[in-house]
This record gives structure tokens, C-alpha cells and sequence, in this order.
């Protein structure tokens, strides 16, 4: 059995496409896991696909070649180089909710390339996997920064920055927080390309915006690292600040993180792409089951409380 995590932006998305360092987490408390068995008598790249979670049961052969995993099939069959894969049946299950910010889509393409990997006694270093799954993320979402693919890939709190070495965070203090879904659906690929269209037409302010949202991840990045959650608080509400004016928030996301700051949060923001999809509150353990209440009563779904494990080496 392969599996990966689901994952949740703390802070610095969008500026991140633009190299600004951004901090995300995993979050082990919801994962895809994968289990693959030998297909007898199958001919080879024969795959049998159970997915119940997104009712689906079908025969490779039967998906559209643009399908997700009809890609991620076709991917690790080149890579690997060996022809077609011995036949096999794959059952994906996944307790990520889709299209909600969580990774979902990523925690798929990385478990099912640790299983069929395993499946095929190939061995793949944390780094080609975290390769393979950006190029499956690069497929479905245009210009990725690669956050996503990388912290499930190592299920470790990361301080990413396209082009630089990746860093793994320290984290003082396990710290709460309230993942909450908006409702309202959006799409990362079109959002990522409104905030283009805005940068190509006022570059100057929305470098500023990069930068200001630059200097706060840093700060954030302090913080966790003495376990100073009040100010990591205020940097996430601050960060929220700069995503409305980038223009990625949408008046839900602003009802529901408000909410989440009357109900005891010490700080609350949008998290991933925005206009829609998840947010996250930062909260004292005790005050947690309020804030999901307050955020459930203002219309959020899908809400869950997790906690993020101190990480001290
Ligand atoms: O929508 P999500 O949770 O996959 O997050 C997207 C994060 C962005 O910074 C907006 C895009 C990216 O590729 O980093």
C-alpha cells in the first residue's frame, strides 16, 4: 500500500509562481493511498482502476487520454522505459476532499507513482518522484510553482522557493489548525492566470504585493521556528490583507476568516489559489472546536481540525 498526505498553503501562495518563498504543511490527518495487484491474464498496460471515492471503476483503455490518470499512466510508462506495464488492477482510495485546496489531485499523482513503482521493484528517490509529480502538476495547471507536489511528496513542513534549494522547517510548538472549505468551487489554473493578466498590467504593484508577501512568509518562518503563534497570527491575517488586494479572495472567503477571527482565531486566511475553495484559521487547541462550529454556522464545509506536529531536526 503507497499512500500520500493532503496539504494545506500556510502562507505566500501566488507570490510564490513569481519566486517568492512560500511555507505549506502536510496534513496527515486525511491521505490517498493506493494498493495495486498483479492483473492475471491481462495483456500488459492492461489497469483495472477502482476509485470509489470519485465513483470510478473502468479499464485504462476506457479513460479519454487527457484524464488525470491516463497522463500519470502514460507518464510512468515513459519514464520507466520498459514498454507497456505488466497488467495490474489499482484501487485508489482517498479521505482528501477533491478540488477543495488540499492537494488532492497532487496526493494521487505521488501515491499512485510510489505504488506502481513498488509494483514494478523500481526504485524512485523522494527527489524524481517529486519531479515526476510536477509534471504531472504542470499538465493540469499551466505555470505551477511546485509547492503542492513537494510538500506531499516529503510530508514535511516546507519553506519553498522556485529555483532555490528546497529547506525543511522547523517547528517549535505543534500548532491547531481549522481547514474549512468555502463552497464555492473555483479552478487554480484560471485563478493563477487572472493574477498574470494583473501583473503584466500593473507589474509594479503586484512586485510590491510579492514583496510584502515575501517579507511576511519570512517572518512567518520565525515565528513557527520559536513557536511565536500570536505573531504567526497576525502574519497570516496580514497575508489575507495582501491576497485581497492581488485580488484572489472573493466575499465568502471574507465572511468565513472573519468569522473564524470572531470566534477566537489568532489569525485566519484564504489558502491556495482563493476565489473560492479553502481557507485555514490559526487556533489556541482549546478554542478550535468553536471556531469549526462558528465556521460551520457561517456556511463553511468540509471543516476539520488538525494539528501540525513539531518538527526539531
Ligand atoms: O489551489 P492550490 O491549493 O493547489 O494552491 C495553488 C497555489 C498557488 O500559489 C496559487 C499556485 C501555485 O502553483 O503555487
Amino acid at each position: 500500500m503507497a499512500s500520500a498526505p493532503a496539504k494545506a498553503i500556510l502562507c505566500g501562495e501566488h507570490a510564490v509562481v513569481y519566486s517568492s518563498p512560500a511555507i505549506a504543511v502536510p496534513i496527515t490527518q486525511a491521505k490517498t493511498s493506493v494498493r495495486i495487484q498483479p492483473w492475471i491474464q491481462a495483456p500488459s498496460g492492461s489497469v483495472w482502476i477502482d476509485a470509489p471515492d470519485i465513483h470510478l471503476s473502468t479499464a485504462r483503455s476506457d479513460l479519454p487520454p487527457t484524464h488525470p490518470l491516463s497522463v500519470l499512466l502514460n507518464l510512468i510508462e515513459s519514464d520507466l522505459r520498459r514498454g507497456p506495464l505488466p497488467a495490474f488492477r489499482m484501487k485508489i482510495t482517498s479521505t482528501i476532499p477533491v478540488a477543495s485546496g488540499l492537494g488532492s489531485g497532487a496526493a494521487v499523482s505521488v501515491a499512485v507513482l510510489r505504488a506502481v513503482y513498488a509494483f514494478v521493484s523500481r526504485p524512485l528517490p523522494l527527489e524524481r518522484l517529486n519531479e515526476l509529480a510536477y509534471q504531472v502538476e504542470k499538465i493540469h495547471h499551466g505555470t505551477p510553482s511546485g509547492i503542492d507536489n513537494t510538500v506531499i511528496t516529503y510530508a514535511r513542513p516546507v519553506f519553498f522557493q522556485r529555483g532555490h534549494p528546497l529547506q525543511f522547517l522547523r517547528i517549535a510548538q505543534p500548532f491547531t489548525l481549522v481547514l474549512a472549505n468555502s463552497g464555492q468551487p473555483s479552478r487554480t489554473a484560471d485563478v493563477v492566470a487572472d493574477v498574470r493578466r494583473a501583473w503584466q498590467e500593473n507589474p509594479e504593484t503586484y512586485q510590491d504585493y510579492f514583496n510584502q508577501i515575501a517579507s511576511l512568509v519570512n517572518r512567518a518562518r520565525a515565528a513557527l521556528e520559536t513557536g511565536d503563534h500570536t505573531a504567526l497570527g497576525q502574519l497570516l491575517d496580514h497575508n489575507h490583507a495582501l491576497l485581497q488586494q492581488i485580488g484572489v479572495s472573493s466575499p465568502i472567503l471574507d465572511t468565513l476568516t472573519q468569522a473564524a477571527r470572531q470566534a477566537g482565531a489568532l489569525g485566519a486566511k484564504l489558502s491556495g489559489a482563493g476565489r473560492g475553495g479553502n481557507l485555514i484559521a490559526l487556533s489556541q487547541p482549546e478554542r478550535a472546536p468553536e471556531i469549526a462550529a462558528a465556521l460551520t454556522q457561517a456556511g463553511a464545509k468540509n471543516v476539520f481540525i488538525t494539528t501540525v506536529e513539531a518538527v526539531h531536526e
